[in-house]
């Protein structure tokens, strides 16, 4: 390796944040907009939908790195049971930072007793989480920032407990104080959340569908990027790298990735040969993460219902895959629920679903 070679700057890994940031310009302004207002603005409730992989947790490591910037606290949480505690505890702690006078003092004595972090809150605990938010916001609200508070994972929420959360945070926005809120989780199973009316203001929130990037932007930003490289890779591999991501982010850094690895030890400029090799491997490494994550809490009749879409070369009809399982109509529809929760399956017009994975069709064929 030349000593003039940096690092392998690309980052395959989830919530990871890459190098560069492909094909979101813009995608902020609303939300950076909002944290100027302050309250009340409406990119202040961002929701992130998108498919695995396509870079919703990187969206959010942006959203607070914008909020950050801006003088406001954030407060960054997965969706997992016992969340809205956890959010208290870091309410509270904050609360403790921020206040050695009296004004912090206050707000922490309000949660000295502390919340559950296993479970939704009891009612006692519910009013002082209420309390302490309603605190903590005004304190930051005299020193002109605010709470940013991220949740991850939306779709596999307790219900439950992010309608305390929604309840919560329009009672502070009814209040005109300094709260902003995102969301990230896959599309389907959200839309079904939003439906549910859970949490009706929810609805009203900045639905931010993200896609694959443009292939023309991925291949501006791996020639930028590649120019780290001791030997310089020729355009016209360059273009056959960015074109075989699909735009997809995930495969944005596993192509980068082991290219330049490869670059690392071959100590000469890639052949075409060379950059197959290191495509096909990012491509194997696509598919066995994204489709094992995926498929690791499908049951064994998830998997016959799975495999029963897959006899189809295209979108399947649920009439056609009951008939196949030889199933009652209603085990269809539990099924078909829980596969759109874990996405792996998409509505896809009337009574059709979808694989919602790239790849998920062919894998299921193969492991028959
Ligand atoms: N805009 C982008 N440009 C380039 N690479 C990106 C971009 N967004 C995300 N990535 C990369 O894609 C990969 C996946 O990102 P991330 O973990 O945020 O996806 P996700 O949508 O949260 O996936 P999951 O649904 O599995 O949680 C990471 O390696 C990250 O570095
Ligand atoms: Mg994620």
């Amino acid at each position: 390796m030349s000593p003039h070679q940096t690092q392998n700057p690309f980052r395959p890994t989830a919530g990871a944040e890459p190098p560069q940031l492909i094909g979101r310009a813009g995608v902020l302004d609303e939300f950076v907009y909002g944290l100027r207002i302050r309250s009340g603005a409406p990119g202040l409730l961002t929701i992130f939908t998108g498919a695995r992989g396509i870079g919703k947790t990187v969206m959010l490591g942006e959203a607070e790195d914008a909020a950050r910037a801006q003088g406001w606290v954030v407060i960054s949480e997965t969706a997992t049971r016992g969340f809205m505690g956890r959010i208290g505890e870091s309410m509270r702690t904050t609360a403790e930072e921020l206040g050695e006078g009296p004004a912090g003092r206050r707000v922490t004595g309000i949660a000295a007793a502390g919340f559950s972090i296993t479970t939704e809150l009891p009612p006692r605990e519910q009013a002082s989480w209420r309390h302490l938010g309603d605190n903590l916001l005004r304190l930051l609200d005299d020193q002109q920032t605010g709470l940013a508070i991220t949740l991850d994972e939306i779709h596999g929420a307790d219900r439950d407990e992010l309608a305390q959360l929604a309840a919560a945070v329009q009672h502070f926005i009814r209040d005109r104080l300094p709260i902003a809120l995102v969301f990230a989780g896959l599309p389907a199973a959200v839309s079904d959340l939003l439906n549910e009316g859970v949490a009706t203001f929810l609805r009203r929130a900045d639905r931010i569908d993200l896609h694959a990037a443009a292939i023309e932007e991925v291949e501006t930003s791996y020639r930028e990027t590649f120019a780290g490289l001791a030997h310089p890779l020729d355009p016209s591999l360059i273009r056959i790298a960015a074109a075989s991501t699909g735009g997809y982010p995930f495969l944005i850094q596993l192509v980068g990735y082991h290219l330049w690895q490869l670059a690392e030890v071959t100590d000469a400029p890639l052949t075409v040969a060379d950059v197959e090799v290191a495509l096909a491997a990012a491509h194997r490494r696509n598919t066995r993460v994204v489709i094992d994550a995926a498929l690791s809490t499908a049951s064994p009749k998830d998997l016959d219902f799975l495999r029963a879409m897959a006899e189809d070369d295209g979108p399947a009809s649920t009439a056609d895959i009951g008939r196949r399982l030889g199933d009652q109509k209603n085990t269809v529809g539990n099924y078909r629920a829980r596969l759109i929760d874990a996405g792996l399956v998409q509505p896809a017009g009337r009574g059709r679903l979808e694989f919602a994975i790239p790849g998920l069709r062919e894998h299921l064929r193969q492991t028959q």
